[in-house]
Formats: C-alpha cells, structure tokens, sequence
C-alpha cells in the first residue's frame, strides 16, 4: 500500500505540526478540524514556521511553495476521509471524541486507510474496537513541536497488522523522523517518564520549594534536560498535561494523581503558551514574557 493523500484531524498545537511536516515530505495533506479560526490559524502557522525555516536555511523557497500547495484545509471530515489512505487523528485526549472521529474515518474511508492516533496515553487496542478494521489501528505519537522533533513512537495494539506498522514506518521516514516501536501500556515510554516528571515539578511549585524559573533552571543545567519540565508543561497545554495525568492515574495508581496546583491552573483557564498564560506568561507570537 502507497500513502498519497493524509487527513491530519484536529488543527491544535499536534495537528497543525503534523499536517506541517506531512506536506513538507510532499504528501497532499488535509487538515481538517471543526472550527474554521483553528484552521486558518494552522494555515498561518505553516506559513510562517515555512518563514522561518527559509530564514534559518532549513528549506528552500522551493520546498515551502511545495509545501503550501500541498497542505489544505477543510470542515468535512466524511467528505476528507473517502480519498484518504492515511487519517491522523488529533483531536482532544477525550476518549469520546477521540471515538467520535474514530467512527467517522471508519465508515467513510476506503478499505484500504489506515487510521492513526496521536494519543498520548489510550490504548491501540481500545481505538481499534471503535472501528471495523482494528489491524488498521495504530498509534503514531509525534512530539511538540513536531518540525524540529525527531521521534515517533509506534503503538501497536492488539489486532494490529505488521503491514499497518509497516506503512507507517515508511511514512515516518519519508517525514524524516527516527521510530521506536513500543508495546502497548498506558502512557507508552514517553507519556509516562514526562507526565510524572512534570507533575512533580507542579507539587514542587506548590511546596514552595524554588520558583517556577529555579526548578526549571535547575533540571535544564543539572540534569541536561533541554527544556525545564515546567515550560515543557506550558508548551504541551496544561489542560493536556492534566487529560494524560488523570488517564494515568485511573490506569496506573496513585503516583501519577494530578497535582492540585495543576489542577487549578486549569480552571482558571491559564492552558499554558495557546492561552497566553500558563505557569509563565507569553505574548501574542508565543514568546515568554520575563516580568
Ligand atoms: N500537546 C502536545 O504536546 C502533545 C504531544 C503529543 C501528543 N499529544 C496528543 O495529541 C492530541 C491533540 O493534542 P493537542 O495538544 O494538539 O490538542 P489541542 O487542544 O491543541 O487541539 C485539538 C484540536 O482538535 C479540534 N477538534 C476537537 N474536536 C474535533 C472533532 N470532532 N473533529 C475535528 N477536530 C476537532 C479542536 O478544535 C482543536 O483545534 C491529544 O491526543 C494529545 O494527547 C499532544
């Protein structure tokens, strides 16, 4: 099976990196998403993020004109999916939703399409059963931001056929991205490490322990992460960061229960980098705001 045409479902912080690097690699890409501002804001993305890479000697002019005619958008995921062969589905980690769109993808793509997740915890196996064609199930977990990070991490679940994980190893590489293959476990390799990390960080916030740059400044230059745990928070969305949390914690016990500083965040609508405030603050382009 050739992948020509990919539907990248859901144009938020995932879709819209996604859909990016799929054009790039010179598939006809579709994005598709329920909310016209979401998409046109994608459109933008890809075209200043195709801005900055010419600046920055990344891609060609050439490359981003490809690149823009490739990418589309659209509302209509039944009309997208019939001449899909691959559907990437990014929507909210809401098992409801994620069925949804699911069920959709399913029952208007050709028999042959193969449907992806870009969950960060939810089982393969559990998304497959949402369809009629679980050997076409599979996860596909790309990282944020998805132009500059190498790995996807490939999920089977049970029913998945080695033909689908096949495709999608190809596909990674035509995107220029490095696999790994991981069975199936709440929260995969890296959902799990990072989750618990970055809830940590939130109760040390809490505790008073240093503050939100110390505890960054501190894990980045002692333990060489390359980006503090807390600004990774705010980059990923607190409200997503918080979604893995409780999924992990209802699958894998206590140690990942959210921390209530995350919690409350939350509420208060501070999602992190999308809403302009998170644990640090940002103006309109994304950048951190030092007060
Ligand atoms: N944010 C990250 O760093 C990160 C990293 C890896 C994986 N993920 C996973 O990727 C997925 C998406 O996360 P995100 O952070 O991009 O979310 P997001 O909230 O930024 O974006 C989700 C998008 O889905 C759209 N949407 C909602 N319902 C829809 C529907 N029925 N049909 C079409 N579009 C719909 C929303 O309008 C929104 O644009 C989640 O499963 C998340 O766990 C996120």
């Amino acid at each position: 099976m050739t992948v020509t045409n990919i539907a990248v479902v859901g144009a938020g912080v995932m879709g819209r990196g996604i859909a990016y690097v799929s054009a790039l690699a010179g598939f006809h890409t579709t994005l598709v998403d329920v909310s016209k501002e979401q998409l046109d804001d994608a459109y933008r993305f890809a075209e200043l993020t195709a801005e900055k890479g010419i600046k920055r000697g990344k891609l060609t002019e050439e490359q981003s004109i490809q690149l823009l005619t490739q990418l589309h958008t659209s509302l209509d995921l039944e009309d997208i999916a019939k001449n899909a062969d691959l559907i990437i589905e990014a929507v909210p980690e809401k098992q409801v939703l994620k069925q949804q769109v699911l069920e959709v993808a399913d029952q208007f793509s050709p028999q042959h399409a193969i449907i992806a997740s870009n969950t960060s915890t939810i089982s393969p196996t559990e998304l497959g059963s949402y369809t009629n064609r679980p050997e076409q199930v599979v996860v596909m977990h790309f990282f944020n931001p998805v132009h500059r990070m190498k790995l996807i991490e490939i999920v089977k679940g049970l029913e998945t056929g080695d033909e689908t994980v096949r495709v999608i190893e190809e596909v990674a590489k035509t995107m220029g991205k490095e696999t790994v293959q991981v069975n199936e476990f709440p929260g995969f390799v890296t959902s799990r490490i990072s989750a618990l990390v970055g809830n940590e960080a939130f109760h040390m916030l809490q505790e008073g322990v240093a503050s939100a740059e110390d505890i960054d400044k501190a894990i980045k230059l002692g333990l060489n992460y390359p980006m503090g745990p807390l600004e990774l928070g705010d980059l990923v969305g607190l409200d997503a960061r918080l979604n893995n949390l409780r999924y992990l914690h209802e699958t894998l016990g206590d140690k990942f229960r959210p921390a209530p500083l995350l919690e409350q965040y939350v509420k208060a609508g501070r999602l992190g980098r999308k809403s302009g405030r998170g644990v640090y603050d940002y103006n309109e382009s994304g950048e951190k705001v030092t007060k």
